[in-house]
């Protein structure tokens, strides 16, 4: 069945032959977006700060966004814990999936960045249930462990990526049984699978493959994924044994 024009981004005329893979990924994630997406006050002026203050451009799509929410949503998380701020896109959608009575720690190195997300969680009104902590993630992760924080019942690792195995480790000790680990950017235009990679980021994702493949405490899968951003994919895994 043909679909019914849309009015924003209607690209289905475009011709696929000379395309580059990106630019139709990029089109279907600005098809997906304008139907599945709506416009929201919150996040476009969230992601309009992002930009006027110089941030990297490397947040989660809104599809994606729309994604760890749902995730969140699905699992029921009332805690949810957060490795790699940025200015705060990501740490909006998963915000808004908790309960009344929900809390979200997100971790942020950077002192900017954590500005740019603090202000744009005040903006959001999220600002009463979300708790930025500024340092680097395996400096405070064992603070959180040692004031007691968690269990998380739902945790989303998208900070540096060669430290992914040991914020996965700092994870599964946050966890509960049930509780959801989502890591991002784990496949990196395919370059997880080039053994030889000096890049730090490969190694933490291969690394971090090598340890979900004889960690009996979870049950684990990668999805590659495609977008406005490339191509790179996300695990999912549900701990079920602490
Ligand atoms: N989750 C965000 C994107 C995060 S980008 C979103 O999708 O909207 C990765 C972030 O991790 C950057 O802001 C970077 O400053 C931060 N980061 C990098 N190394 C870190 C570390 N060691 N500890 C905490 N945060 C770190
Ligand atoms: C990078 C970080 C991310 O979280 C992401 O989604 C894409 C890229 C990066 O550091 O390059
Ligand atoms: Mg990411």
């Amino acid at each position: 069945m043909k679909s019914k024009p849309t009015t924003k981004t209607d690209r289905s005329s475009k011709k696929t032959s000379s395309e580059l893979p990106l630019d139709r990924w990029t089109a279907v994630d600005h098809y997906l977006t304008d139907l599945l997406v709506p416009a929201d006050a919150a996040l476009d002026a969230a992601l309009r700060a992002c930009v006027e203050a110089g941030l990297p451009a490397i947040q989660v799509s809104p599809p994606q966004g729309k994604l760890l929410h749902l995730l969140a949503k699905i699992q029921g998380a009332r805690t949810i814990l957060e490795i790699g701020t940025l200015g705060g896109y990501s740490t909006i959608w998963l915000a808004r999936a908790l309960p009344a009575g929900g809390r979200l720690i997100t971790l942020e190195v950077d002192l900017k960045h954590a500005e740019v997300a603090r202000a744009n969680f005040t903006r959001a009104r999220l600002d009463g249930l979300i708790e930025l902590r500024l340092g680097r993630g395996l400096d405070t992760l064992p603070r959180l462990a040692a004031e007691g924080c968690g269990p998380f019942d739902f945790i989303f690792i998208d900070a540096d990526k060669a430290a992914i195995p040991e914020y996965f480790e700092w994870s599964l000790k946050l966890s509960r049984v049930g509780s959801v680990i989502i890591a991002d950017n784990v496949v990196r235009n395919g370059a997880l699978i080039d053994e030889a990679s000096a890049d730090p980021s490969i190694q933490g994702v291969r690394r971090f493959h090598e340890m979900l493949a004889r960690e009996p405490r979870v049950s684990a899968t990668t999805l590659q994924t495609v977008g406005g951003k490339g191509y790179d994919g996300l695990t999912i895994a549900l701990v079920r044994t602490v």
